[in-house]
């Protein structure tokens, strides 16, 4: 792979041991996929925060990081941890679960990573625009990049994110290079869909074509925005990292060169289809003891939706309703009462954690989510067991 004379230079160890452990394995992962050179990068958002899912190979690999004197070069943003550590709730997390996650915050703090602990950087600070080159790790927050922003971001992880940010450069290849962002197939929808029929639609085609790249045709009635969920779905069940709606997101707005030529197959999803694999994941709510809402992160508008939705109702004595939101919208909540509000009746509000990476108990009942992306690893990196359901028919199950 080709380098200029500054990454060389850091290659070299002239600019510090950080950027040379940076980037030796940023030329390592570009000599594996062949990519001719390194193109400089605007962001990075950085997963592999939780202790749960990181453990001590994380802490110990940060802690060499931070040694060495590595630091980023550019605005990065970080993940949710395993706690929620602004409110001190900790849920069924050890003594040493506490302390290795708070060092691993404080590693990635001391790095220069802005410890914003949410997965919707998108929605906060870190907003790259059309056709910025970025390094992201999280999934639902790289098919929004570059869906719905037409940023530019391989599907990364949390390691290869770290050191793209410390050196300011990423290998040029995958979803940087134009050629392979346009759309291969195009799926007509033809009535008007939910937002939760759109998740569905995101994990059914993401389980049929996997990554190939979807072009949907169809009647967009909710806002963009919400393209997250449907996102997240397809990253979940097809590992895609991108996708396009006609007429809606910005490179199929843009008809960028040969955009609906590159079409190689066409199919169309019937809603029966969507039903049969909503029946596949819903079996009833019946039993269920603890519910999780906020996969991805829930956001200022949606969680003042879900106030309105539950007012004048309280949380059922025999469950539990946790919300999950950032900082930044939690604190727009707390000053608008609606978090004092939501509490009072029976709902759990938290930030810098979710229902995947958390230590939420593995035993204790049913799991009921309205994400599919939730249930998608709740239901493979732990023992829980979980069902997915649209978000009305959980509240109405969860509410007096
Ligand atoms: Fe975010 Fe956790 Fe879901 S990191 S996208 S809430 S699995």
């Amino acid at each position: 792979m080709y380098l200029n004379r500054e990454q060389e230079a850091m290659l070299e160890g002239e600019m510090g041991e950080g950027k040379m452990l940076a980037m030796k394995l940023l030329v390592n992962i570009g000599d594996v996929v062949g990519a001719p050179h390194l193109i400089p990068i605007s962001s990075a958002h950085i997963s592999g925060v939780s202790y749960r899912t990181g453990g001590d190979g994380l802490v110990e690999t940060l802690r060499e990081f931070v040694s060495r004197g590595a630091a980023v070069s550019i605005h990065s943003t970080l993940n949710p941890c395993g706690l929620d550590i602004m409110q001190g709730a900790y849920f069924a997390a050890t003594p040493e679960f506490v302390e290795k996650q708070r060092e691993i915050v404080d590693l990635y703090r001391r790095m220069g990573v802005k410890p914003t602990l949410s997965c919707i950087p998108y929605r906060d600070d870190n907003i790259p625009g059309f056709g910025e080159h970025i390094s992201w790790a999280e999934s639902n927050a790289v098919v929004f990049a570059n869906s719905v922003l037409g940023a530019r971001t391989n599907k990364e992880g949390s390691i290869s994110a770290l050191c793209a940010a410390i050196a300011g450069y990423t290998p040029y290849f995958g979803l940087h290079i134009l050629e392979n962002r346009l759309p291969r197939l195009e799926v007509k929808v033809n009535w008007k869909v939910t937002i939760w029929e759109s998740q569905v639609l995101g994990a059914y085609i993401g389980s049929r074509f996997g990554t190939q790249v979807p072009l949907f045709n169809m009647d967009l009635r909710f806002s963009v925005k919400r393209l997250n969920r449907m996102g997240a779905a397809l990253a979940a069940f097809g590992d895609g990292a991108i996708l396009h709606v006609k007429g809606a997101t910005p490179e199929a707005v843009r008809k960028l060169p040969r955009f609906e030529e590159a079409i190689e197959e066409r199919t169309v999803v019937e809603r029966k289809e969507v039903e049969e694999f909503t029946a596949s994941v819903s079996e009833g709510l019946e039993g269920a003891s603890t519910i999780v809402i906020g996969c991805p992160h829930l956001d200022f508008e949606e969680l003042k939706e879900l106030y309105k939705e539950m007012r004048g109702r309280r949380v059922r004595a025999d469950v539990r309703l946790l919300l999950f939101t950032n900082r930044v919208f939690f604190q727009l909540a707390k000053e608008s009462g609606i978090v004092n509000k939501l509490k009072e009746a029976g709902v759990e509000v938290y930030t810098d954690t979710c229902m995947v990476v958390s230590s939420l108990p593995d035993e204790g009942g049913l799991y009921l989510t309205d994400s599919l992306k939730a249930y998608f690893y709740m239901s493979r990196l732990s023992s829980k067991e979980v069902r997915a359901s649209p978000l009305m028919s959980i509240l109405n199950f969860a509410m007096e």
